[in-house]
């Protein structure tokens, strides 16, 4: 029996430091809830239902620095200059399967965004990611990009699915995961130094299938009951 792992504690002395693109978003309930979503007996529908509100709270952060105009309106008593978003508009994208998952959260808060998805699977050997289907709107290269991915493990599948969505000709992209290895973040930093990845925890580390340890096991299949 193994001693519990904690999460990586990113200010001990021992842990390499983070790429300075890391945003580990400790909220207190974005932590309960992922703590219940670590738990191995929670069941598909608790756990889908908790991504769903985590991602609705990352939407939250993500978007904090969206630029604001003031436009004139009227309300019962006068008029005023009241503020609403303004700049690029949004382009969710969601790496299958498991991106789903955050994606479903994220349309709550943010109806009017379009949607792109990549579809990668994982070499069980290599660990290399491998696409077998994009589909990205044709006006993504004029908004801001959020890409979504519960497991930022290898980093593989992220640095692909971002290189996608820059060979769309996007050029501002962030990337929102639940739960990130030290590994996946060093890796999308080098292949994307300018791409902020906004995250609930950073874990300890990759096991040798590529599983983030602790993390919460097969992201898709906690989320669609299979296995
Ligand atoms: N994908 C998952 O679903 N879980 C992991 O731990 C790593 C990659």
């Amino acid at each position: 029996m193994h001693a519990p792992t904690a999460p990586t504690d990113a200010s001990a002395e021992t842990a390499a430091p983070l790429p300075s693109t890391t945003v580990i978003v400790d909220h207190p309930l974005i932590q309960h809830k992922l703590t219940l979503m670590r738990r191995s007996r929670t069941p598909a529908n608790e756990f889908r239902l908790l991504l769903r509100e985590i991602s609705m709270l990352l939407a939250y952060e993500v978007t904090r620095d969206m630029p604001l105009e003031l436009i004139e309106i009227e309300t019962p008593l006068e008029k005023m200059m009241a503020p609403v978003v303004a700049g690029k508009k949004l382009c969710l994208v969601s790496v299958l399967r498991a991106g789903g998952g955050i994606l479903e959260g994220m349309l709550e808060i943010l109806p009017a965004a379009r949607v792109g998805h990549v579809g990668l699977y994982r070499d069980p050997v290599s660990l290399a990611a491998v696409e077998y289907y994009l589909k990205l709107p044709r006006d993504i290269s004029e908004r801001t990009a959020i890409v979504l991915d519960p497991m930022l493990a290898t980093g593989n599948s992220a640095a692909a699915a971002v290189s996608e969505v820059k060979a769309a000709g996007c050029q501002s992209i962030k990337f929102v995961c639940l739960i990130a290895a030290p590994e996946g973040l060093k890796t999308l930093h080098e292949a994307h130094p300018d791409v902020t990845v906004y995250t609930a925890a950073v874990d300890s580390h990759l096991n040798d299938h590529g599983y983030i340890v602790p993390g919460i096991g097969d992201a898709g299949d906690r989320i669609f009951g299979t296995k």
